[in-house]
């Protein structure tokens, strides 16, 4: 399958020309450590665009993805911010979203708050060094181990590459994911580590429950679905192989300009078409909604899920156009009918109740939600949907149909997905247009009607 040709393109400079001394040598596990600030200098690490020559088809997948974006994103910056203020979180939210930064800056006092602060090398987030330097998951699986001299990764023949190179097998794994995709706050304001994200977690829960373990996944990995495979050249001119597509497609799209957004966009949108299901009928006085999870690998949302919003839009009109019940509508800002919103707060008794709206919410010690000061968490309340799951949601029209209605009555669901709430971006002093880049998605609809005798 390897064709023995070098690729035509000159050898990147820096570090790379420092790792072709290394060749074949397999002296790895010497210089590789656990995850520690600043534990290697930033001159060992090159700028992204250099991986791209030899690489164009990872890298053009990955610059548009949420992982290139992760520190650009200005929401992540807002939060970034509101924590050190609140909670004098130094450089932490920088760990995963810029790793590069994190293990080349040893100054733990050093705030950075903006991408420009970081140094050039990290200023790709969760970019190609970050991933591929990666040497194995440690700690009860919480930590990342990095190497020097190696690019790391799922090949056992990645013989002849002009760098380090070696096969781990735990790129094929969940456990890769996990030290990233489980986030745990630790901070001064209360002892122990609160878990606030839980993809990794949910994801173990639902292959244990299918008999598998840490060490054997029975159902679908992480890269089954997120990284789909197909054939192409994992280097210019070296053949083909069955490669894994890094665009790493989940549920956010870029709220600037961005590289191939619209490709993210696409892929974002294939990805949320298998998420979920939906069906409906009239049970007496009632109608009866079923939402199903279809995503078997975890919950819907998963992730940032405090920030995300899952909920069900139904409306039930009579022939004449009267509307007898709407609820999962917004209002004049933008926002859900609930808490959350300044014109009619809890106006909405589906969503409000968290019958109808799937999702994590974040709360301090005294009960107050916390948006973004992520220190301060001290519960997580979760009523996301499971992997797999199938909720019913009931809406009683007693009352709300009149005895003269004008039949057959019409009754639409949706079921709405919306990677952050017009409340949230507003709440961190984000400029309210982006409120209206950021898209909605219907995950799926389906409708019928009534012919009488409600
Ligand atoms: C001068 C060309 C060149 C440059 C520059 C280059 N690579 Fe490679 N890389 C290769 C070749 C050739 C292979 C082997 C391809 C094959 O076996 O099909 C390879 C293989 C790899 C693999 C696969 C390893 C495995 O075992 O699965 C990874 C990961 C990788 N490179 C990462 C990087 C990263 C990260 C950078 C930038 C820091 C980079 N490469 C820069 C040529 C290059
Ligand atoms: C069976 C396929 C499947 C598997 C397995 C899977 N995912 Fe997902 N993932 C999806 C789908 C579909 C979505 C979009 C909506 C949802 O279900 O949250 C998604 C969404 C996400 C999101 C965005 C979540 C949000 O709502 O903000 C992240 C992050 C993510 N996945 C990471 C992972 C990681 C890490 C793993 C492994 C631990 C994994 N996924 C396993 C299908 C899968
Ligand atoms: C979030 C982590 C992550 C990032 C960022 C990332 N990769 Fe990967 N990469 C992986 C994983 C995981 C695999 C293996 C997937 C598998 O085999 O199941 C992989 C596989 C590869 C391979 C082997 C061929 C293939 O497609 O399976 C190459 C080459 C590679 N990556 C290069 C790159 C380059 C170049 C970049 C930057 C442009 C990059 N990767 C960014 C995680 C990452
Ligand atoms: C070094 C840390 C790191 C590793 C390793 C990592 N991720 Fe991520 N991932 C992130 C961060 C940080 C984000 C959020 C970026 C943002 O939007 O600000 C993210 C975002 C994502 C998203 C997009 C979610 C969305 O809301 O659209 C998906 C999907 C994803 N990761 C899947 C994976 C999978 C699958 C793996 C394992 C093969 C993996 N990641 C490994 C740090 C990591
Ligand atoms: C342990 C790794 C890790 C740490 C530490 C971390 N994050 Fe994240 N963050 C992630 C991952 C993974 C995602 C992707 C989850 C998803 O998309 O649902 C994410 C997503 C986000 C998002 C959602 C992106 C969007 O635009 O919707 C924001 C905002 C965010 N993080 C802010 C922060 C802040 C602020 C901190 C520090 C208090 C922080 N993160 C610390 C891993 C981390």
């Amino acid at each position: 399958m390897l064709v023995g040709r070098s690729p035509h393109v000159s050898m990147a400079v820096g570090a790379l020309v420092a790792v072709l001394s290394h060749g074949c040598s397999r002296a790895v596990a010497d210089d590789c450590r656990t995850r520690e600030a600043g534990m290697y200098d930033p001159a060992t690490f090159t700028n992204v665009d250099e991986c791209a020559e030899c690489h164009p088809q990872h890298y053009d997948e990955w610059q548009g993805s949420a992982h290139a974006y992760a520190v650009v994103d200005p929401v992540f910056w807002a939060g970034n911010e509101i924590s050190y203020e609140t909670n004098g979180i130094e450089n932490f939210c920088i760990t995963c979203h810029s790793p590069v930064s994190d293990i080349t800056n040893s100054d733990p006092e050093v705030h950075q708050s903006s991408q420009a602060e970081v140094i050039p090398q990290a200023q790709h987030g969760v970019d190609c060094q970050s991933c591929h330097r990666i040497y194995d998951v440690t700690n009860g699986g919480k930590q990342l181990t990095f190497c020097e001299d190696y690019y790391f990764g799922p090949f056992a023949d990645p013989g002849g590459a002009p760098h380090g190179v070696e096969e781990e097998d735990v790129f094929t794994t969940p456990a890769y994911c996990r030290p990233c995709h489980d986030v745990n706050i630790s901070n001064e304001t209360h002892d122990g580590l609160t878990q606030i994200e839980f993809t990794y977690t949910e994801w173990a829960e639902a292959n244990e429950a299918a008999g598998g373990s840490d060490t054997n996944a029975v159902i679908q990995t992480c890269q089954d679905c997120h990284m789909p495979t197909y054939t192409g050249e994992a280097a210019v001119g070296w053949g083909e192989r069955e490669l894994h597509e890094h665009r790493f497609a989940g549920v956010d799209v870029a709220l600037l300009p961005f590289a191939d957004s619209h490709q993210q966009y696409r892929a974002m949108q294939r990805l949320l078409s298998t998420a979920a299901a939906l069906s409906a009928e009239q049970e007496g006085n009632s109608i009866r909604v079923e939402v199903t999870n279809k995503n078997g690998g975890h919950s819907l949302p998963s992730g940032a899920a405090h920030a995300r919003e899952v909920w069900v839009h139904i409306t039930v009109a009579g022939a004449d156009g009267a509307v007898y019940l709407e609820s999962g509508d917004t209002d004049a800002n933008g926002d859900l009918r609930d808490g959350h919103s300044d014109i009619d707060p809890y106006g909405d008794p589906w969503v409000s109740s968290g019958e109808s709206a799937f999702r994590q919410g974040l709360y301090d010690k005294n009960g107050n939600e916390v948006l973004a000061a992520y220190g301060s968490v001290t519960t997580v309340e979760r009523d996301m949907l499971e992997a797999g799951e199938v909720r019913d949601v009931i809406y009683n029209l007693q009352g709300l149909v009149p005895a003269e209605a004008s039949y057959p009555i019409a009754v639409n669901v949706e079921l709405l997905f919306r990677p952050a709430g017009t409340y949230l971006l507003r709440e961190l002093g984000l400029d309210p247009a982006l409120a209206a880049l950021v898209p909605v998605t219907t995950l799926a609809e389906t409708s019928f009607t009534i012919d009488g005798g409600l």
